[in-house]
């Protein structure tokens, strides 16, 4: 089923140069670009793109992060959109769980600066979708 998901090249990703490896990856797996915007965001979007991580331990970090330089937004879609793109990210620890192969197991250390976000459901991609482009349909 087609469906879409929100996708975050992070600050760290931008400022490493690695967008357009991480876009070729998307567009090699099949999936298809619907927006795309480098932005720099304040806490007011960062707070509602992280609501369920408030009060965790690593919460004012990933906001401090999240804001500190230019991201991009994407919007992707395809059949099982959101299961496919976490799967060319890799696990969320990108050394425990992300493999080789994937984006975070061939470019990242650090679970927090790991590279890129993926919406985790279709629930929470038109969530965060509705957040990063509120004016796509
Ligand atoms: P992301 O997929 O953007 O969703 C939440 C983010 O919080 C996650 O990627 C990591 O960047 C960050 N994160 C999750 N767990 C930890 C942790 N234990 N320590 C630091 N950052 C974390």
């Amino acid at each position: 089923m087609t469906e879409r998901t929100l996708v975050l090249i992070k600050p760290d990703g931008v400022e490493r140069g690695l967008v357009g490896d991480i876009i070729e990856r998307i567009e090699r797996k099949g999936l298809t670009l619907v927006a795309l915007e480098l932005k720099t965001v304040g806490d007011d979007v960062a707070a509602g793109h992280y609501a369920e991580h408030e009060g965790k331990p690593f919460y004012p970090s990933l906001l401090e992060f999240i804001t500190s330089g230019p991201l991009v937004a994407a919007v992707l879609e395809g059949p099982r959109a959101v299961a496919a793109f976490r799967q060319i990210a890799g696990g969320t620890d990108p050394v425990e769980k992300a493999v080789p192969g994937t984006i975070r197991g061939d470019y990242a250390l650090s679970t927090q600066f790991n590279l890129v976000h993926g919406s985790d459901s279709p629930d929470s991609a038109e969530r965060e979708i509705a957040l990063w482009f509120p004016d796509l349909g």
